[in-house]
């Protein structure tokens, strides 16, 4: 947790973002919940909502909170542990002190915040919330404001101002990004080590997900831990690794801080990449070092992301596997056959950041619409950036035979792709390369004291090791 003075800053900063805004109301917070797994006494892991946490840290299950845009006033809705949780949890500290650790003077039982709220909406106040990432959260909001259509009450005007202030990482986010991004580093080296022909990929998840556990909350999100690296989101685990496959390790550590990290790197399962497996990595490689330089204030990401992908396509064309006019095929959206999902994301909090928010309210600039176009519709970051962003780079290229077949078979980029010379790809598999990147006054640099292993030559070495 920070200092009280970093939260009631954020507050104060967020009521005046409003009260600038024109508005008027109040504005109610609701923590998450405890979420019972199969009975009420036994829980999925205890993980605090994002927004809760940047404007009040308390790590706490069923807190809420009003702020009064016009008085400023202040009050944080929980209740005291009774002596039934203390026999089952131990003594706890008292719901106002842990209030005035983070700059909040007021306190008042869970329960009145039902009372406070109907009051508020009698006398005609607005009332403000953002959308609410957990079904819980909606339960309470449709009690709490007396309809049905949650989405349809939510704030404008207060989901702007929270995202404009989470957007841009203060210093003090900096610092807790780049110590989460150490225990990344930390447990990419352990996976990277553990890579043996013979093994089961769920021992390495195991082993991976241990250092996340030991030094920080946990993973930031699912592991993806394959030798089908085309899949891009594959969670499942019980293959035995093979000689000479490709291993996508794509996973990230939340730090006690709840801030988060997401790396990915993909290793010869063998030790050295094969020529054909090179030819491929290193125009990812390639993609990925081209995104980086020209991250910096000023360009969109979306510019990044199309340069990213005009570089894939060079490169597959120099493979043989596409031809043409590299700007033609960038705008029919080629590149999305070989990379559907989008560059990169923002990072904080939440490895996505702040996604429940809204994606396009998040990565998009009010001028700017999202594409439809296979890999840029999947941009969830496009924003002109400024310092202070943190986003990830990682692109990649996937031959995903359903879709290399969707796209022939429908006649898709036939002037472009060599769907023949493309079969000999189906069983290759998929690499993806990702790091971290915070957005400064003079260009960008990776998050983290140090970066994973990139090159061929790097990842050979550190594999010979
Ligand atoms: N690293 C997982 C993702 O970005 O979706
Ligand atoms: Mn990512």
């Amino acid at each position: 947790m920070f200092s009280k003075e970093v939260y009631s800053r954020r507050r104060e900063t967020l009521l005046g973002k409003l009260r600038t805004a024109g508005e008027s109301g109040i504005v109610l917070f609701i923590g998450n919940a405890e979420a019972p797994a199969q009975y009420r006494d036994n829980c999925y892991k205890w993980r605090q909502d994002s927004s809760w946490l940047y404007y009040f840290g308390l790590d706490e299950p069923r807190y809420a909170a009003v702020l009064d845009i016009e008085s400023g006033r202040e009050v944080i809705y929980a209740d005291d542990v009774d002596i039934d949780d203390i026999i089952w949890m131990g003594p706890q500290p008292s719901v106002q002190s842990l209030a005035e650790s983070v700059g909040v003077a007021h306190t008042a039982p869970y329960g009145k915040v039902d009372e406070d709220v109907a009051a508020a909406r009698k006398a005609g106040r607005k009332v403000h919330y953002l959308a609410p990432s957990r079904y819980f959260n909606t339960l309470r909001l449709m009690e709490l404001i007396g309809r049905a259509r949650v989405d349809l009450g939510v704030s404008r005007p207060l989901t702007e101002a929270v995202i404009s202030m989470r957007l841009v990482k203060e210093d003090i986010e900096i610092e807790a990004l780049d110590a989460a991004c150490a225990l990344g580093y930390e447990m990419h080296s352990v996976a990277r080590d553990s890579i043996v022909p013979g093994i089961v990929e769920q021992d390495i998840v195991g082993k991976m997900e241990g250092v996340a556990l030991s030094k920080g909350w946990g993973v930031s999100f699912p592991t993806i831990l394959t030798q089908h690296g085309e899949t891009l989101h594959n969670h499942i685990h019980d293959k035995v690794i093979e000689p000479g496959k490709l291993m996508v390790i794509d996973a990230g550590v939340e730090a006690n801080s709840h801030y988060a990290s997401d790396f990915t790197r993909t290793y010869p399962t063998s030790g050295k990449f094969s020529g054909k497996q090179k030819d491929v990595y290193e125009i990812v490689l390639a993609s990925h070092e081209l995104a980086f330089s020209l991250t910096r204030p000023g360009i969109t990401y979306r510019e990044v992301h199309l340069a990213a992908a005009r570089r894939t396509l060079e490169g597959l064309s120099a493979l043989g596997i596409v031809r043409g006019d590299l700007d033609e095929m960038v705008a029919l959206g080629i590149a999305g056959l070989f990379q559907p999902h989008g560059l990169g994301h923002n990072m904080g909090l939440d490895v996505h950041d702040m996604e429940d928010l809204g994606e396009d309210l998040v990565g998009y600039d009010p001028d700017q619409k999202r594409a439809k176009q296979l890999g840029l519709g999947s941009l969830r970051m496009a924003r002109r950036l400024v310092p202070g962003h943190v986003i990830t780079d990682e692109p990649g290229i996937y031959f995903i035979p359903a879709l290399i077949e969707k796209f022939k078979n429908e006649g898709l980029g036939k002037d472009f792709v060599n769907y023949a010379l493309l079969e000999s790809y189906y069983d290759f598999g998929g690499i993806r390369i990702e790091d971290d990147v915070l957005v400064t006054p003079s260009g960008a640099r990776r998050l983290g004291p140090k970066r994973l292993p990139a090159t061929v030559a790097d990842i050979e070495e550190a594999m010979r090791r």
